[in-house]
C-alpha cells in the first residue's frame, strides 16, 4: 500500500481506542502541523503558481480536518490539550537534504510531505478497520482517502518540478529509511506513535 515498507499491526488499534482522548488530541495537532507544513511550502515557493493553488486547498482541508477532531473531541467531553510532540516526523525530518541543491531542498520537502500522508492514510486505515466505535470507524475512512489524495499531490509536484533530482530512486531511499524507522513505532496512542 503506497509503496510502505512495513505495515501497521493493527493491534495498535486497539491500544488506540484504550485511550481516545489521547490518540484525538495528538490527532488534531497532526491536521494543525499538516496545514502549518503546506502553508512553509507556499511561503518559499511561491513562483510556482499551481503549487501555491493546490496547497492552499490543502491547508484549508488540513485545518477543516483539525475542527472535525476538536469538534468530536468536545463531543465526548474530553479536552484538547496541549500541543503533542511528533517524535516520528522529527526524525524523518532529519532525513531531508539540506546540503544539496536548492531544487534538491525543495524536491526533499515535498517527499518528506508525501512520506508523512502515505503513513498517515495507511494508519488511518487500521483505524477504520479495527475501531469498534463505528462513527469513529467511518470517520477515518473518510481521513483515509483525503490523506491518500495529498500524498499523491505532493509526489507528483516533486516529480514535476525536480530539475536535478531521480525523484523515484530519492523517494525509494525514503521508503527505506521510513521502512527501518517506523519499526521503533506501533505502541503508542499516537498517529505516528
Ligand atoms: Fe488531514
Ligand atoms: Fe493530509
Amino acid at each position: 500500500m503506497l509503496g510502505l515498507k512495513l505495515l501497521t499491526d493493527p493491534r495498535w488499534a486497539n491500544i488506540a481506542e484504550s485511550n481516545l482522548e489521547e490518540i484525538l488530541t495528538d490527532h488534531a495537532w497532526c491536521e494543525q502541523k499538516a496545514a502549518s507544513n503546506a502553508i512553509s511550502l507556499i511561503m518559499y515557493n511561491s513562483e510556482y503558481e499551481d503549487l501555491v493553488h493546490e496547497l492552499t486547498a490543502i491547508a484549508i482541508e488540513e485545518m477543516q480536518h483539525f475542527q472535525m477532531v476538536i469538534d468530536i473531541i468536545k463531543e465526548r467531553g474530553f479536552s484538547l490539550g496541549k500541543e503533542r510532540k511528533d517524535d516520528y516526523v522529527g526524525k524523518l525530518m532529519k532525513f531531508n537534504k539540506k546540503d544539496g541543491s536548492r531544487n534538491m531542498a525543495f524536491i526533499d520537502r515535498l517527499l518528506f510531505a508525501a512520506m508523512i500522508e502515505a503513513r498517515s492514510c495507511e494508519r488511518f486505515r487500521v483505524l477504520s478497520q479495527n475501531l469498534k466505535d463505528e462513527k469513529l470507524s467511518k470517520f477515518y475512512y473518510d481521513l483515509m482517502v483525503s490523506e491518500a489524495n495529498h500524498y499523491t499531490t505532493f509526489l507528483n509536484f516533486a516529480r514535476k518540478y525536480s530539475t536535478d533530482v531521480d525523484v523515484d530512486k530519492r523517494w525509494k531511499e525514503w521508503l527505506d529509511f521510513e521502512g527501518d524507522l517506523i519499526q521503533s513505532y506501533g505502541n503508542k496512542e499516537h498517529i505516528h506513535g
